[in-house]
């Protein structure tokens, strides 16, 4: 009893004839009635396939992923056949993992729930979809994070809550826990199990700040990388990889932000402007629609690069077509434009010439006083896997973790 009037006075201040009393009062009669409800209960998966939902789905704010000023550009996507027979030998077709998902994947609907069990600590952001607070579990005094969805995007709140339920079946896979969830009148709210002292890995590894020395790198690389082998072989593909996107405590790390993330589909097309920019795989920024889960292993090497190399991001384009001369000045122009007609991707001429030219570099050429301690030639050579243009040849996150730079 002494804990929660405890939370209650940190938490309110002492007298105050405070709206949040009611609230409050309701929560602490949750708690002592010992009742918590968690929405294993009543959480239902909607078998039916509106084909309202899925239009809402890919018609929310298309441009939002557009951060190419110099376009406004919206992508069509072709409808999808869930139904239909498909040849996997396809070119166009995931190397791995490609016929994970045998049905059209329905998100969870959220439960009404309790929003009473839980109190507000403090506001720690906004994002474009979301604002995020951290709080506490009444019951038990649990560190929680609350993630409020803006009503409009309560189709990609229920994607979320769906995709990392079926993660966290796997407890050791550094992924963001979800444990609760329930609707702030008429906004979802996401209930995660806070991961304590953490920050960004922006913020270990953005300039003045790189903390990290060489043993952690290749611990937590090795956690992220089995974290992306286990959404991979449940069919998912998280889509917005990003330092951002990653917390990282004294010994935890773990992947969030799974908001943006998509079931891969055989053939299916996907929207190629999706994630951030520098993180952006060069099929995306080729926008070849058939891409798959090779486009998070792009991302996580790029962020691998920029934390072995101190250079961030790795490859810093201002839109998207100079995110592709990017790196095309590091993979060289040869091998793209083999790519492309691999693919049957068409590149405008105009584009083309200002891809032309470019010799493949080795990367030890970025080098220098600075990173020196924290490259080998086994994460070189882990890089090399990673950086290839054509996204059946690049390495897996599972194979990844076979590789002998997290062995050396
Ligand atoms: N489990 C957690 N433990 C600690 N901090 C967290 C946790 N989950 C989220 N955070 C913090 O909240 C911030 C925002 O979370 P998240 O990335 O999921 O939402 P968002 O970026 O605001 O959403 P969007 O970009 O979709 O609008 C993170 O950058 C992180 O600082
Ligand atoms: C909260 O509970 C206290 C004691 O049970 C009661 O005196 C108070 O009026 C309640 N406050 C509200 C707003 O219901
Ligand atoms: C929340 O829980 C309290 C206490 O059990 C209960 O009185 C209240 O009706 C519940 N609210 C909802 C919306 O279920
Ligand atoms: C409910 O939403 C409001 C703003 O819309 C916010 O201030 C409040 O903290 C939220 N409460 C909980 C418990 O999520
Ligand atoms: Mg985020």
């Amino acid at each position: 009893m002494l804990f929660i009037i405890s939370i209650f006075l940190i938490t309110f201040g002492k007298q105050s004839p405070d709206p949040n009393d009611a609230f409050l009062n309701q929560s602490i009669a949750v708690m002592l009635g010992g009742q918590q409800k968690h929405y294993y209960d009543n959480n239902v998966v909607v078998h039916s396939s509106t084909t309202n939902q899925k239009n809402h789905y890919s018609s929310i704010s298309p441009d939002y992923f557009d951060d190419d000023e110099t376009t406004d550009f919206v992508e069509q996507l072709q409808s999808y056949d869930y139904n239909q027979d498909i040849n996997l030998n396809d070119l166009r077709v995931s190397r791995i993992h490609s016929d994970i998902n045998k049905i059209e994947i329905m998100p969870l609907i959220i439960p009404e729930g309790n929003m009473s069990n839980y109190a507000v600590k403090k506001y720690l952001g906004e994002g474009t979809f979301a604002f995020v607070q951290s709080g506490i579990r009444l019951s038990d005094g649990l560190l929680v994070v609350l993630k409020q969805i803006k009503s409009k995007y309560l189709w990609w709140a229920r994607m979320e809550a769906h995709i990392i339920d079926i993660l966290n079946e796997e407890k050791k896979a550094s992924i963001v826990k979800l444990i609760d969830m329930y609707m702030n009148n008429t906004s979802p709210v996401l209930v995660f199990e806070e991961l304590q002292n953490s920050k960004t890995l922006d913020y270990r590894i953005y300039s003045f700040y790189h903390d990290l020395i060489l043993e952690e790198i290749k611990r937590f690389y090795l956690q992220l990388f089995y974290g992306l082998s286990i959404t991979h072989s449940k069919g998912i593909m998280h889509l917005d990889i990003k330092p951002q996107n990653i917390i990282v405590s004294n010994d935890d790390i773990q992947i969030i932000d799974w908001g943006v993330s998509d079931f891969y589909y055989p053939l299916k097309e996907y929207r190629t402007r999706v994630g951030t920019r520098h993180y952006r795989a060069p099929e995306q920024l080729l926008h070849y629609k058939h891409y798959d889960y090779a486009v998070d292993v792009w991302a996580l090497g790029s962020i691998l690069a920029s934390t072995i190399f101190k250079k961030y991001p790795f490859f810093k384009g201002r839109n998207n077509d100079d995110q592709l001369l990017q790196v095309v000045k590091v993979l060289g122009s040869q091998d793209l434009f083999q790519f492309c007609e691999k693919y049957d991707i068409k590149l405008n001429e105009k584009l083309k010439k200002t891809l032309q030219g470019y010799e493949r570099q080795a990367l030890e050429n970025y080098i220098d006083e600075n990173n020196r301690e924290l490259v080998s030639p086994a994460v070189i050579d882990l890089l090399n896997k990673i950086f290839v243009y054509d996204h059946r040849i690049r390495i897996s996150a599972e194979e990844v973790l076979q590789h002998e730079f997290f062995r050396e």
